[in-house]
Formats: structure tokens, sequence, C-alpha cells
């Protein structure tokens, strides 16, 4: 099993995100230096500002982002913010506010996406969409680091265990293998490091 196949454009409504290898999509008071560093595949950028239709969004997610855009600013389409109080937004370019439910605003987001997908960049209307079955698939770009802290992409205590298929080719319900080590260098003698017998 390789990297996932190229992103393409279909209507779809992805709960997308770059998330921590233990499951955070935002640090501790939604810091985001943390994706700083951190490489992705060449062209995969790409590939989502081209299949991005419309994105929805989460009110706590807008404030924190301040000035900045999905992709840097390189994305341009209409933005869907979910609140109860749109009233003391600040009105934005191509933002609108919505107080309807998650499923209505999907339905608004998807027109809007004029066939392309909706991204919803939101864990918590993420949560709720996929309660209301209308999450088409949960695409992630793992990054290599630990938070520890923060916000989680699915924070549901109590909840029953949501099973999942993996897209693309092979066993839908394999494990997914991956290894790291840490950057720092292991504390150990040079004697019973890995690989020490073989130098
Ligand atoms: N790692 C990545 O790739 C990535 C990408 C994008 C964003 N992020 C991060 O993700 C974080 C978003 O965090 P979050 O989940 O805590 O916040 P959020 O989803 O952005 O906002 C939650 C808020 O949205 C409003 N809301 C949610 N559902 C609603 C509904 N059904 N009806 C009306 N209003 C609703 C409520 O605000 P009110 O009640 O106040 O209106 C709620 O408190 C941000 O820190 C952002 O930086 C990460």
């Amino acid at each position: 099993m390789g990297d996932t196949e190229s992103q393409v454009a279909g209507g779809k409504v992805l709960w997308h995100f770059t998330m921590s290898l233990d499951g955070f999509v935002a640090g501790p008071n939604r810091a985001m230096d943390w994706m700083a560093g951190i490489s992705s595949r060449p062209g995969l950028v790409e590939e989502y500002i081209e299949t991005t239709g419309a994105v929805l969004g989460g009110r706590d997610g807008w404030n924190a982002a301040g000035d900045s855009r999905p992709y840097g600013g390189a994305w341009h389409g209409p933005i869907f913010v979910l609140t109860h109080h749109p009233e003391d937004a600040m009105p934005a370019d191509g933002v609108t506010f919505l107080t309807c439910g998650p499923a209505e605003a999907v339905r608004i987001g998807l027109a809007a996406a004029g066939g392309k997908n909706l991204e919803v960049l939101s864990p918590t209307i993420g949560s709720q969409l996929l309660e209301l079955g209308l999450i088409d698939e949960i695409d992630l770009h793992i990054a290599p680091i630990l938070l520890g802290d923060g916000i989680r992409l699915y924070d549901n205590p109590g909840c029953a265990p949501v099973r999942l298929h993996r897209v693309g080719e092979g066993d839908p319900v394999a494990v997914v293998n991956v290894r790291y080590r840490p950057t720092a260098p292991a504390k150990r003698s040079a004697e019973s490091s890995p690989g020490a017998a073989a130098e």
C-alpha cells in the first residue's frame, strides 16, 4: 500500500485535515505553529486547491484564523461559517455566516461548490456530520509529530466506535503500518544502539 491517490472533484463532503500522529488538528490554544517544517508530496496542495469548491468551518476556527484563508490564500471560493451568533461576526468577502443546522449547511455548501468538493475544516462540525451520515471521506495528512494536547479530530467521549473503510486498493479494514523515530538521537550508548553490532 502506497500513498493515497490524488484527490478528485466529485461533489464530495470531505472532512479534511493535517493531523498529528496522536490525533490533534490544532495544538493548545488553537496553536498551528507545529505545522511549520512539515512537507507534503509535490502537487498535493494544488490538488486540493483545484478540487475544492467550497469550505465549511466553525466559528472558533474562523475567529482563530484572523486574516488567513485556506491554503494560505491560494484557494478562492465561498466559505461558510456555522455560528449561533452571526451578529457579532466581522463581515468578510466571500464568507457567509450560517445559523442553520449542519445538514442544511452541507446542502448550501455543496450547491455553492458547483460539482467540486465541500471541505469541512472543523472538528466539531465534522463530528456532527459523521453522526448524520453526511461525510463522504475523512481525508487526513498525518504529520510526523506528537502534540499531546490540543483539539482532537474526533472528540466524542462515550460514543460507540465508528468503523471505517480505508479508501484505495487492498483490504479496506487492514491496519496501516507506519514507523517513526524521534528526531532527537536516542540517549543510549553507541554499543547498544540499533545497528551497532553490524558496524
Ligand atoms: N490541522 C488542520 O489542517 C486545520 C485546518 C483548519 C482548521 N484547523 C483548526 O481547527 C480548529 C477548529 O476547532 P474547533 O472544532 O474547536 O472549532 P470550530 O469547529 O471551528 O468552531 C466551533 C464553533 O462553531 C460553531 N458551531 C459548530 N457547530 C455549530 C452548529 N451546528 N450550529 C451553529 N454553530 C455551530 C459554535 O460556535 P458559536 O456557538 O460560538 O457560534 C462552535 O463553538 C481551529 O483551531 C483551526 O485552527 C486545523
